[in-house]
């Protein structure tokens, strides 16, 4: 079976992108990362791609350039490397047309709330006080498609429901967060890859 082929773009850690390169290396994700993109050079998660020999390049953008050349520049770049997918993994700058038009229906973002609730930074963070608040009683991750500028916003791939616990402080609830996208974030790739699940 030939291999679908995956741009992953970061910003941080690079924990989603452990579970990519992680599946791919155990053969239970049919993907090959051809590149891993960050646009800050600290990013941990550049580390990661290095030590799995995957090849990385880092995208700043410079003040003076406009975010939309900037995406148009960073779009053309990655589209001579004919990806099958550009994934989201805690990246952290909103892509516009610029760039999406590139990949229409192939750009795939991870976030950590439910559809519709805390978009944008800070969401775990904002969901714990929500919840401290009552507002809520429970919070959740999410995988889409990005069609356009909308802000953690698109075509929903998979759900899931993460409980808070009355005791949980917001490292635990971090923690049981990131251990649910790990696992959703691979999975849902896994089903865009076999076509199972279809991106809008
Ligand atoms: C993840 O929790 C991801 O859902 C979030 O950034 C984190 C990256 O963690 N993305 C967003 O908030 C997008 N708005 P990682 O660098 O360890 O994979």
């Amino acid at each position: 079976m030939t291999k679908s082929k995956l741009v992953v773009l970061i910003s941080g850690s690079g924990s989603n992108l452990q579970a990519l390169l992680d599946a791919c290396e155990a053969g239970t994700l049919p993907a090959k990362i051809l590149l891993v993109v960050s646009n800050k050079a600290s990013a941990y998660g550049l580390r990661r791609a290095e030590s799995r020999r995957i090849p990385t390049a880092i995208f700043k953008r410079r003040k003076n350039v406009d975010r939309r050349d900037y995406d148009e520049e960073l779009g053309r770049f990655i589209a001579a490397l004919e990806p099958d997918w550009v994934i989201l993994a805690g990246w952290m700058h909103l892509l516009s047309m610029n760039f999406l038009r590139y990949f229409p229906g192939r750009v795939v973002n991870l976030h950590p709330a439910l559809p519709g609730q805390f978009p944008g930074t800070h969401a775990i963070e904002r969901a714990f006080e929500a919840f401290r608040q009552g507002d809520i009683e429970q919070t959740g991750i999410m995988v889409h498609v990005v069609p356009d500028e909308g802000v953690d916003d698109g075509p929903v791939l998979a759900t899931e429901i993460v409980p808070i616990e009355p005791d949980d402080t917001l490292e635990a609830l971090e923690q049981r967060i990131h251990a649910t996208e790990h696992r959703l974030l691979v999975e849902t790739v896994r089903r865009l890859i076999s076509g199972e699940l279809h991106p809008g």
